[in-house]
């Protein structure tokens, strides 16, 4: 073990990071362990770049940006049975599966434990994960197959997402047969000074690497391999936070299909052109997101010759992916995005700080920025009142909330 002490103490010094071992000696066996296996699995060189963009101003941004084309699924007419034919075809051959993205930390939303557990206040008292299951399970039954769910969760949250299933039995499903959970990846945090922190359990602070590592988790965990063995070939990536997301959409699969696209969105009309959603659009020619922090005033009101927003396609995080285009886009990192945030940790004495205000930094990969890898997508608009019910804020913000979410959950299942 000393010889391996030496070598760490070697890389750390060469990354400035000796601090890492500064409470070793006060740890128990397991935590020493863990500890440098912690340290060897840190991809120092892409911490140390990390850090430089922290430091880095803002460039002005040199995209080109422009307008992306979509369908309107209230205005496909007879395609509509066409399409609708297709993906059903596939549905039945059991080649669908849903992946519920579970790993976010919900900061937001304020809720004690993983989101997927909060009960919005419906009179049943279900849960945002047992809303989703109900879905799928009413979709499934519609077309005689059991559509096999894959839940992401974080290390931070796993242990409460697994108890909380296993409590509810399952919702149904059978753990291992039909419900797959599998843990998304991490990355260090980091001070101001590049500093990775030690969290309050003596261990390097990680935090969840942003719901664009649901790709890389996909492949590393097995799933996609597992998804091939069971035949599946098409793949809903969703959040967990949208009570009314629609995970098994036979028309959504056959315009896919019939495109031969290995990725096709689902949108929905901006509520208004500030709205904090991100939308789509080309960015250099290629299918992307332009997040609405990034849209300037003008681009966001910008409308066409019928009067529509030019960029008014709202990103919904609720998209269908072949197998084989995540197995692609988890072979390539994607950019990590910054967030500065406020982390506990225990400083150089040992001491544990719980700051007040923002001291750390957190990475995070977007999806949607590996839309840029594929070839072409297509999008499909969608009515928002049908689709779209997030769960992001606490029902002070007014919008986005528990309140929002279950009057719009009524008023599309006529529930009282
Ligand atoms: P958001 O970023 O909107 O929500 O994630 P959040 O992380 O749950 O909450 P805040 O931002 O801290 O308030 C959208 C979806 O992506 C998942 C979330 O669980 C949610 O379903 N997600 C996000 C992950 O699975 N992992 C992540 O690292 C980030």
């Amino acid at each position: 073990m000393s010889k391996k002490i030496e070598e760490i103490k070697t890389i750390l010094k060469k990354y400035g990071q000796e601090h890492l071992l500064n409470h070793y000696e006060t740890l128990e066996e397991r935590q020493k362990k863990e500890l440098i296996e912690q340290i060897e699995n840190i991809n120092f060189e892409l911490i140390n770049t990390l850090y430089q963009k922290t430091k880095k101003e803002v460039k002005t941004q040199k995209d080109v940006i422009t307008p992306i084309e979509y369908l309107d699924k209230s205005k496909l007419y007879d395609d509509y049975k066409h399409y609708e034919n297709i993906g059903k075809k596939a549905i039945i051959a059991k080649k669908l599966a849903a992946v519920t993205m579970a790993g976010g930390q919900g900061t937001r939303l304020g809720h004690k434990g993983p989101k997927g557990t909060y009960d919005i206040g419906l009179d049943s008292h279900k849960s945002l994960f047992e809303l989703l299951c109900d879905n799928l399970k009413a979709e499934g039954k519609k077309y005689g197959v059991t559509i096999p769910w894959f839940i992401m969760t974080s290390r931070e949250n796993n242990k409460a997402t697994t108890e909380f299933f296993e409590k509810n039995k399952y919702f149904g499903y059978q753990k291992d047969k039909n419900i797959f959970f599998f843990i998304q990846g991490e990355l260090p945090m980091i001070d101001t000074e590049g500093k990775i922190l030690i969290g309050e359990d003596g261990l390097i602070k990680l935090a969840a690497d942003g719901h664009g590592g649901i790709y890389e988790s996909l492949v590393k965990s097995g799933m996609t391999q597992k998804m091939k063995q069971m035949g599946i070939e098409w793949v809903f990536i969703g959040g967990v936070d949208n009570c009314l997301v629609k995970m098994v959409d036979p028309v959504l699969m056959g315009i896919a299909i019939e495109k031969e696209v290995t990725v096709a969105c689902k949108s929905a009309v901006k509520a208004n052109p500030q709205e904090k959603v991100g939308v789509f659009c080309r960015r250099n020619g290629k299918p992307n997101v332009i997040e609405y922090s990034e849209i300037t005033e003008e681009m966001a009101k910008k409308t066409d010759e019928n009067g529509e927003l030019l960029y008014g396609e709202a990103h919904l995080l609720c998209n269908l992916f072949s197998v084989s285009a995540v197995e692609r886009m988890g072979a390539n990192p994607l950019p990590y995005h910054i967030a500065y945030k406020k982390a506990t940790y225990l400083d150089k004495n040992g001491k544990r700080i719980k700051p007040d205000t923002p001291n750390a930094y957190k990475f995070e990969a977007f999806l949607f920025d590996a839309f840029g890898e594929v070839d072409d997508m297509a999008i499909l608009r969608v009515k928002r009142e049908e689709e779209f019910a997030p769960v992001k804020n606490a029902d002070e913000a007014g919008v986005d909330c528990p309140k929002t979410a279950r009057e719009l959950y009524k008023k599309f299942y006529h529930l009282n």
